[in-house]
């Protein structure tokens, strides 16, 4: 498989490195990019060489959430049946190996649900996370109402969701969220780092350690997420969704009407 939305490759013949690169979309997440993501990672999880893999952006955008433009005509109807925008998210959770999100810029929407599927996070300082989606008349539906509480708490959770706020590094890592903040020219060197540290453990305890880890994290996640969605698939029943939707599209400011 050829990509165009994505790029990967191999450092140190160990380390799977997946870019995002949708540079002038701010690497927004639409059917394409995610199939060719988890196809770059599936082919990682699969290659006997790779013990770690990472998955970043570009200095601007970690990734500015699933692709508006794509959705805003959709309906509850085609969002249902197809189970589409988020469909193809889930490959990330069945990757053995771990899996690093370097992050610079915006991790917004659907990009910090993706950073949050990925085993830990590290953070250029530059690094700005947040779940706008109540903006925009929808919630969000690739895991953020259930991963983001169960990282940084309830409190924050919430602002987060309900007033679409953003959170920078240092808020972040303080909350838990990510795991380290470095400057942004240390990025990858950084997680080049962690990746090749881990690497050279054992394949299998690394497996066994993230495995046992996202039990503990994951209880009763499922019921969340699948509740999550069909609350998501339903928010394109609503004149709000076309509204914020069209709104940003036209770069015009959204006159919700709460129905
Ligand atoms: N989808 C599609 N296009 C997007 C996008 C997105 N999520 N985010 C940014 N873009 C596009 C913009 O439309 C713009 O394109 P044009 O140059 O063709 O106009 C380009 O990327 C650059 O964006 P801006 O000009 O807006 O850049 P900025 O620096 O002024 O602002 C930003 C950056 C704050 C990230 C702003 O782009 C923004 O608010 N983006 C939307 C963020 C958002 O709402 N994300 C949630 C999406 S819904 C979701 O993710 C659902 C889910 O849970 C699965």
């Amino acid at each position: 498989m050829s990509y165009e939305m994505i790029t990967a490759r191999t450092e140190g013949g160990k380390v799977g490195v997946v870019t995002l690169n949708r540079p002038k979309q701010l690497n927004a997440l639409n059917n394409q990019l995610m199939d060719e993501l988890g196809h770059a990672l599936k082919g990682f999880d699969a290659d006997a060489a790779i013990g770690c893999v990472i998955v970043t952006g570009s200095e601007k955008a970690f990734a500015a959430g699933a692709d508006i433009g794509a959705m805003a005509t959709y309906g509850f109807a085609d969002v249902y049946k197809g189970d589409y925008i988020t469909r193809n998210w889930e490959t990330i959770r069945s990757i053995r190996k771990p899996v690093i999100a370097a992050v610079s810029g915006f991790a917004l929407g659907g990009g910090c649900e993706l950073a949050m599927m990925c085993d830990f996070i590290i953070a250029a300082d530059n690094a700005r996370f947040g779940q706008p989606e109540i903006k925009l008349g929808i919630i969000p539906g690739a895991g953020g109402t259930q991963r983001l509480p169960r990282a940084v708490g309830k409190a924050k959770a919430m602002d987060m969701a309900l007033t679409g706020r953003m959170m920078d590094a240092t808020e972040a890592e303080r909350a838990g969220l990510v795991s380290r903040v470095v400057a942004l020219d240390k990025l990858m060197d950084e997680a080049l780092g962690a990746a090749l540290m881990i690497c050279d453990y054992s394949q299998i305890a690394v497996m066994a350690a993230k495995e046992s880890v996202n039990r503990a994290f994951e209880g009763s996640l499922s019921d969340g997420i699948m509740f999550e969605r069909r609350l998501f698939h339903a928010m394109f029943a609503t004149t709000d969704q076309k509204e914020g939707m069209d709104a940003f599209v036209n770069k015009r400011k959204p006159e919700f009407k709460n129905q």
